[in-house]
């Protein structure tokens, strides 16, 4: 039987205050269920509104990368440093300790090898699979302009509609062919695309004029870090896609190749989420580096 309430305090119905109905902090994303919504914020820093995010799924279809060769000694003394992880199931599994408490964005489109035509990619995971593994999001690579376009956006449209079914957004990673010229007006067609055919958050590369690429993506845009360079040009490229409007940064190489990891992911937080120049983050690299 039901107990009777018996607390004296008299009930407070709050009659004059409307319910908030609070706006979603990401943009383009307002509309989405709950759960699409909270993975999303477990990516993204509400405070912020900018994520992190370490990149080390290169294993896929370049073996054991530069750095890579052994992720259980050189990333996960980077996990806490990082808002998510961006890596594949092998890994998440065999190497990353379960009771991190990172975000996971899962590396979901693979095939073929560095020594095969890359474009020819497939759906690489299921969705309850990545459900299994608590999954944030699931990547997937498209090749606009390269030899399987067709098929990669395939690939990532049939994952969307899958995904929209467990509220579990979908990162498309525009891959550049090397035949094609990495200029705004490429990568904002090859971002428009991914957008326009549901990608909830887009990963690709920096290039000058980025705010014409931002401004034209309904939803968040995340960079790529790209080839390894020196510190201050990774720390400068961060803040100015920052500048133009990125929603983060998704970087690999130069963080975990550079000569003080720790030092580097933790002054590439400084750009994104404290909006410290990039000179001022690169004073403070080499001061944990030297310290
Ligand atoms: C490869 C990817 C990688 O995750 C990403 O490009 C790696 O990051 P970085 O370029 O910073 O090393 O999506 O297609």
């Amino acid at each position: 039987m039901a107990e009777h309430d018996i607390s004296d305090k008299e009930k407070q119905y709050f009659f004059n205050t409307p319910q908030q109905s609070l706006p979603f902090f990401l943009k383009g994303s307002n509309s989405y269920d709950w759960g699409m919504k909270n993975r999303l914020a477990r990516i993204f820093n509400p405070d912020s509104g900018k994520t992190v995010m370490l990149a080390f799924d290169h294993g896929y279809f370049q073996g054991p990368t530069t750095g890579l060769e052994r992720v259980d000694v050189t990333i996960n003394p980077l996990v806490p440093y990082a808002d998510a992880l961006m890596c594949t199931r092998g890994i998440l599994r065999s190497v990353i300790d379960p009771s991190v408490q990172n975000s996971v964005v899962m590396r979901a489109s693979g095939g073929p090898s560095i020594l095969k035509d890359l474009s020819n990619e497939q759906i690489a995971v299921n969705v309850e699979d990545a459900l299994r593994m608590n999954v944030s999001a699931m990547a997937v690579q498209v090749f606009v302009g390269g030899a399987c376009e067709t098929q990669t956006i395939n690939n990532m449209t049939r994952l969307i509609d899958k995904c929209n079914r467990y509220g579990m957004p979908v990162l498309g990673v525009t891959a550049v062919g090397t035949e094609l010229t990495r200029d705004a007006r490429y990568i904002g067609l090859a971002v428009r695309i991914l957008a326009e055919l549901g990608a909830a958050v887009i990963k690709t590369y920096f290039v000058p004029e980025f705010e014409t690429v931002v401004a034209s993506c309904p939803v968040p845009v995340v960079i790529a870090g790209g080839k390894k360079l020196p510190e201050l040009d990774a720390l400068r490229m961060a803040r100015n896609a920052i500048d133009a409007g990125a929603a983060g940064v998704d970087m690999g190489r130069n963080i975990f190749q550079s000569d003080a990891p720790i030092s580097m992911i933790k002054a590439v937080r400084k750009v994104v989420h404290e909006n410290m120049s990039a000179e001022h983050a690169f004073e403070f690299y080499q001061e944990l580096k030297n310290s």
